[in-house]
């Protein structure tokens, strides 16, 4: 089997929401970054996505996932309950323990880095540029705005975006935060590429252009005759 099969097949069997097309799609943009490239997911859960992501940059030779959740089964009024039923069906372990023994299966823990916590909370505290921000945590308008208004400055000019969830589609209530934020933000001019591949949307942010010179007003016409000595008759 190949490399990257191996990491689906891996994927795949941790319970979660990145599959087929899309988890096909995440792997290969993660796999398209530059080199050393600085991957973060929002929402990793029990590692579905996070395998995709340090598996591509695994393959690649270099670079690193980071994955930011608070592993406690914690989210919007909607998920929670799905969170709490697979956890209880997998004998209530703690998730973070679930976790990174799905990473370590993958043979990636030394791909991933783990944050465990409140996505803003550790938004507000990061320092580092980003080459692409997979975005899959509290699905509800608050909680993804909150999100991306704490990790979307650190995205590179050219950085990729993905928003899970995010497809037109009739929304159960408070469960329709990656649609809204990709309706509202992910548009040109500010990003570019924007495509939609199942119900992830993907976008680069577009080069920032330096500020461009303003030019001088020009004068009113009456008053550029006046200065040059131009009188009605
Ligand atoms: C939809 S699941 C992630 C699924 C995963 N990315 C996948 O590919 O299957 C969302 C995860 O985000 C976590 N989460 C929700 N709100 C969060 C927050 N404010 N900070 C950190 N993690 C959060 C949830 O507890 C859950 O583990």
């Amino acid at each position: 089997m190949k490399h990257r099969d191996l990491f689906f097949k891996a994927s795949s069997k941790v319970p979660g929401w990145t599959r087929g097309e899309e988890a096909h799609a995440l792997f290969e943009t993660a796999y398209d970054l530059p080199d050393r490239a600085t991957v973060v997911e929002i929402g990793s859960f029990l590692g579905c996505g996070s395998i995709l992501l340090g598996g591509a940059r695994k393959m690649k030779g270099s670079g690193e996932a980071h994955c930011v959740d608070r592993f406690d089964g914690s989210g919007d009024a909607f998920s929670t309950p799905h969170y709490h039923a697979i956890w209880l069906a997998l004998g209530a372990r703690p998730f973070r323990e679930i976790f990174d023994e799905n990473i370590a299966d993958a043979g990636l823990s030394d791909w991933i880095s783990v944050h465990d916590g409140d996505a803003e909370l550790i938004g507000r505290r990061w320092s580092k540029p980003i080459d692409m921000l997979f975005l899959d945590g509290d699905q509800s308008p608050e909680g993804v705005r909150a999100v991306y208004d704490a990790w979307s400055p650190w995205l590179k000019n050219g950085a990729v975006i993905a928003l899970h969830n995010s497809a037109p589609r009739e929304y159960e209530q408070h469960h329709d935060g990656h649609y809204i934020l990709a309706r509202k933000e992910i548009r040109a001019p500010s990003y570019e590429d924007i495509r939609l591949v199942g119900s992830t949307t993907f976008a680069r942010k577009a080069v920032q252009k330096a500020a461009q010179k303003v030019a001088a007003p020009k004068r009113p016409r009456a008053d550029r005759r006046r200065r040059s000595g131009h009188r009605k008759s």
